[in-house]
């Protein structure tokens, strides 16, 4: 898409650390992290199992506390304690779609409900009648049947299942939808499918995605900009093409190195880089958050940025 110069920033988070209770002491999963997303974009966020994605999913959505730092949405400060109107008015606008579709649907309701549930916790079901057909119009946008309302989801694929939860997310009317790697738990052959549905929801209500994946292959083609995340902590950020054109950090450069190519002689002569956390010398300072080039920021030091902006 277009340069991100001069966009509206939807969403900002500073500074984020998101820590966690365990036995014996505090985990910290997300330890200082700094992005914004502009509105209309798709943002990736992508890392290895156990970065920390999922919990900076949720510290915007507000499941998860955030333990120091700011997140604000279109100006407003949503993390920490807020007013009550403003909680109401964040779970209408941000959304979240989750990873897998056979658990996150309550087996014992019927779609009708499932759908519509978000709606009865902000007050907004309306009457009986309105409330259906705000049921059906969201079954259509996903590309099912409105009769399947009266269904359970254990009727359903897990193509359809996501499209449920899809359903679920847009009948609150969001801007936001953090997308929890919302196709890695689908089949390979209906995958593309739900992107583009995805794709298709984006450009007809104007949404503004954060799509989090494990995997840089999957997010390519489908974000502006991407964030690399690696045991809690952003090593890089760059638009999507200069990410791929131009990896600076070296845990990108082995994450890069993993997607397969298409040709089987080249990807068998392919060299796969393991990144190895040693490289850094940070022993005397330890790396700071620094923009590269205009928009691509990367976690670095001194002796390290001066390598890479070479
Ligand atoms: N409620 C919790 N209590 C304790 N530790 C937690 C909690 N939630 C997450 N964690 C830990 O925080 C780390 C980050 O978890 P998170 O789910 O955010 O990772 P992720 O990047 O989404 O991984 P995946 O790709 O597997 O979904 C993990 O080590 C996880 O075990
Ligand atoms: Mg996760």
């Amino acid at each position: 898409m277009s340069a991100v110069g001069e966009k509206e920033k939807l969403l900002e988070v500073r500074g984020l650390k998101v820590d966690f209770k365990v036995k014996g002491g505090v985990f910290s999963a997300v330890k200082g992290v700094d992005f914004d997303i502009y509105k209309g974009e798709t943002f990736g966020l992508v890392g290895e199992s156990g970065s920390g994605k999922t919990t900076i999913g949720r510290a915007i959505v507000r499941i998860n506390d955030a333990t120091a730092g700011e997140i604000r949405f279109k100006g407003r400060v949503i993390s920490g304690k807020i007013p009550k109107e403003l909680d109401r008015e964040i779970v209408q606008r941000i959304q979240m779609i989750f990873q897998d579709p056979m658990a996150s649907l309550n087996e014992r309701a019927k779609v009708d409900y499932i759908v519509s549930e978000g709606l009865y916790n902000i007050g907004r079901a309306g009457d009986e009648k309105e409330r259906l057909a705000l049921v059906q119009k969201a079954l259509l946008d996903v590309g099912l049947l409105p009769e399947f309302a009266t269904r359970f989801p254990h009727e359903f694929s897990g193509g359809q299942r996501q499209r449920i939860g899809i359903a679920r997310s847009l009948i609150m009317g969001p801007e936001l939808v953090v997308a929890d790697e919302p196709i890695s738990a689908l089949d390979v052959s209906i995958r593309a499918q739900v992107l583009n549905l995805l794709a298709e929801l984006q450009r007809s209500m104007g949404l503004t995605y954060l799509f989090i994946a494990h995997d840089l292959s999957v997010v390519r083609f489908i974000t502006d900009r991407i964030a690399v995340i690696n045991k809690g902590e952003i090593v890089e950020l760059a638009e999507t093409e200069e990410l791929f054109a131009r990896p600076l950090h070296p845990y990108t450069k082995a994450l890069l190195s993993a997607i397969p190519v298409p040709d089987p002689i080249a990807q068998r002569a392919k060299k796969l880089q393991v990144y190895d956390p040693s490289v850094h010398d940070y022993s005397t300072r330890g790396p700071t958050w620094r923009e590269a080039s205009p928009g691509h920021f990367v976690l670095a030091d001194d002796a390290e940025m001066e390598r890479y902006t070479k």
